[in-house]
């Protein structure tokens, strides 16, 4: 079998796994594992287990994803491009939105020539967290979401930058985009990294292909930890792209971010490519709060 059909195998069982047809989904998995399939192997691993129900639950598959050969250059380039972020706008006040364990964050502050004064960070993850503050002790750690924390914001809460990679894309498009809202009031500038991932219509073959090939690559770019890295993260996050019951991963189009970040009171300034990943290429968004004033005082 060429991994042209193994990669079809894996297509049609992603199909049967959106149309709830477990038990056909298995039997297409179990062939294209046979065949050498990662991500079919690491699919069956967690359909298995009932424990794992978030990509985030395995915070160490995880981290051993974005250490993956093929992550180091994405977060380099991520990593550069935010530091260049901080030597042009001097932030005085940072606020990074699911920010994992600092893997993009921590170099860009080390890289930068600037140093930001007040930095916070929202990360739901407890591990991933505490991980985080061992990297950036003077980090002010906020264990919870975006969703919940934007809403408790007192009104003299700012920061001149707020920046998020590759962590809105976990947040459901209805409560990201009201919790972006409030964010608004609060910042000067917001700098989003994410993927421009393919416009495809859910639940048409090319979009089983795309999911399907682009999974079983970055599971392959993981080497020696591609079995942990395609069952304990890549599963999952592709399950809670495809389960309606609970989706995890609401990822997008570039214009569809563009637009996202606009309605919800922002004003795209730049819109830039970072860098070309397996997944999809990575770019950034700069944007201000529409009617934004420069120089507001920091926090
Ligand atoms: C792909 S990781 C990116 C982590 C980090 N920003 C980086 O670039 O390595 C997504 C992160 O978003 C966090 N996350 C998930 N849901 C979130 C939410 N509702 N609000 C804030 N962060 C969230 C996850 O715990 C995880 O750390």
């Amino acid at each position: 079998m060429n991994t042209h059909e193994r990669s079809s195998l894996l297509a049609r069982a992603l199909g049967e796994l959106q149309a709830g047809e477990d038990g056909d989904a298995r039997r297409l998995l179990d062939m294209a594992s046979e065949h050498g399939s990662l991500m079919a192997s690491g699919l069956l691993q967690a359909l298995a287990g009932d424990e794992v129900s978030n990509a985030y639950d395995q915070p160490r598959a995880f981290e051993r994803f974005i250490r993956g050969a093929g992550n180091l250059a994405l977060y380099d380039a991520v990593s550069a491009e935010l530091a260049r972020m901080y030597t042009t706008h001097v932030p005085h006040s940072l606020l990074d939105i699911g920010a994992g364990d600092g893997m993009a964050l921590a170099p860009a502050i080390g890289a930068s020539d600037h140093a930001i004064a007040h930095l916070d960070v929202v990360e739901p993850n407890s591990a991933l967290l505490c991980h985080l503050k061992a990297l950036l002790p003077t980090a002010e750690g906020h264990e919870t979401t975006l969703e919940r924390f934007a809403p408790t914001l007192p009104a003299t809460a700012h920061w001149q930058m707020a920046q998020s990679t590759f962590a809105l894309q976990s947040i459901a498009p209805a409560a990201r985009k009201a919790a972006l809202r409030l964010l608004a009031a609060h910042v000067d500038r917001l700098i989003i990294v994410e993927f421009d991932v393919p416009d495809l219509a859910a639940g048409t073959p090319e979009y089983y292909a795309s999911l399907a090939a682009r999974y079983e690559e970055a599971a392959a770019d993981c080497g020696d930890d591609a079995d942990l890295v395609a069952g304990g993260f890549l599963a999952p996050m592709l399950l809670g792209q495809l389960r309606a019951a609970a989706p995890s991963n609401y990822e997008q189009p570039m214009r569809a971010w563009e637009s996202e970040v606009t309605e919800a009171g922002f004003r795209v300034v730049r819109v830039a490519h970072v860098h070309p990943y397996s997944w999809a290429d990575a770019f950034l968004l700069e944007a201000v709060p529409a009617g934004h004033s420069p120089g507001r005082p920091a926090d």
